[in-house]
């Protein structure tokens, strides 16, 4: 079932072009003639008015499927006008935190048999709120126990370390911030240019893929660290926890995905000539404050690895000092899925080397069903 690669991790990054256009099918509507360009959920859409009334949206998950929550975050704000909120499952637990009749619980997760994941849902449910799921596995605990969703046929996931799940969640998400937001007129524009970079999103995934030697080179370079810092904003917050995750889970490198807006309340004092930090620095509104992120390392004699957009090597490293990996453009809030890939193929690769079991990490279940 690997067919030619080493690895399920591997043939996972691989398969992604293929598989969030499964996650799309039927889903995009291209528009034409007086039609607009839309999604259909067919699982949500006789929930959506209910969703749009609430008042807010908590999305609920652990580990990967919590950052794709929070990938999705900014467009679903921006798009619905709801206030979303974040939640790690065991942690609203463990506070018993409120929810209400008003709130709308979005559950997220892989394998649809999280334990956590699954009693947060019984809890909301005891409360009142509308659930939905946001599953990839069909007749799971969680598909089975909201009242509504969405499915997000990335296909099976066998490596224990999400990957192409994270990419479908995303995409999944940004579907549901479009639905959400299709009754507004003001960001009908701002809407269909999203369908048109979800169209295109595979080819860049494609693209991206490319990146796979230089991502190989790099690992060799870091396969002896201690630590790896990733530094991230905006849309890509997300980016920098999850690659860090990755890092962290197969690799067995430690790894910290860090809120580059944070760097000054304690980062900072982490930076010398030795310590490896990758930073994204793709285009979008928060790129010139990364710009002077990375002006503030190098004055501290930073070694870092900027992700950038393509063309952007001089914008982001005027003195050709640093490392750049340069990836395609594409939407801003669809970015995240994009600037994942080279992180998932460093964490591959740095697991390769380091000689660690890159399918079954030491210590790790691919489904958490026990607290
Ligand atoms: C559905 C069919 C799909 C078919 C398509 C044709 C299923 C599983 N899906 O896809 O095979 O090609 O119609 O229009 O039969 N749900 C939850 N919780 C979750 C996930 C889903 O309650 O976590 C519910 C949804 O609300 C929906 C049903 O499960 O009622 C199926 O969801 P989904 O597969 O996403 O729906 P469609 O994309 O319409
Ligand atoms: O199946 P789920 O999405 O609910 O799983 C949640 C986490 O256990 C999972 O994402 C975990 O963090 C992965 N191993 C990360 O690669």
């Amino acid at each position: 079932k690997k067919g030619n690669y080493e690895h399920y991790m591997e043939k996972e990054i691989f398969e992604q072009p293929e598989s969030l256009t499964t996650t799309m099918r039927g889903r995009l509507i291209r528009g034409g003639e007086s039609k607009l360009k839309s999604v259909v959920l067919g699982g949500l859409k006789d929930h959506l008015r209910t969703m749009r009334r609430s008042r807010r949206i908590i999305f609920i998950g652990c580990g990967t499927s919590y950052n794709a929550a929070l990938a999705a975050r900014p467009i679903i704000e921006e798009l619905s006008g709801v206030p979303v909120t974040m939640e790690l499952a065991s942690d609203l637990l463990d506070r018993q935190g409120p929810i209400y009749r008003e709130d709308t619980a979005v559950f997220v997760s892989q394998s649809g048999e999280t334990a956590d994941t699954l009693q947060a849902l019984e809890y909301a449910n005891s409360h009142g709120a509308l659930c939905v799921g946001i599953t990839n596995t069909v007749g799971s605990a969680i598909a089975r126990g909201t009242h509504c969703g969405v499915h997000i046929n990335a296909g099976c996931e066998i490596g224990v370390a999400s990957t192409k799940a994270y990419t479908s969640q995303i995409a999944v998400m940004t579907m549901l911030a479009l639905a959400l937001g299709d009754d507004s007129m003001s960001s009908r524009n701002r809407r269909e240019e999203i369908v048109d970079g979800l169209f295109d999103l595979p080819n860049k995934v494609k693209e991206v893929l490319k990146l796979d030697k230089d991502m190989k080179e790099l690992a060799k370079l870091l396969t002896e660290e201690q630590s790896l810092l990733i530094f991230g904003r905006g849309y890509n917050y997300a980016t920098a926890l999850e690659g860090a995750l990755k890092v962290k889970e197969v690799a067995l490198m430690h790894s910290e995905g860090i809120l580059a807006g944070e760097m000054k309340h304690g980062p900072l004092a982490l930076v010398d000539e030795t310590l490896p930090i990758i930073v994204i620095a793709t285009r979008d509104a928060t790129f010139s404050k990364q710009q002077s992120v990375i002006q503030q390392l190098r004055a501290r004699k930073g070694r870092l690895i900027v992700i950038c957009t393509k063309g952007d090597a001089e914008a982001v490293c005027p003195y050709g000092v640093s490392r750049v990996i340069e990836v395609p453009r594409v939407e801003d809030c669809l970015q995240p899925v994009i600037n994942i890939v080279p992180l998932q193929l460093l964490a591959y690769h740095l697991t390769v080397l380091r000689g660690y079991n890159v399918d079954q990490p030491r210590n790790l279940a691919k489904s958490v069903t026990t607290q």
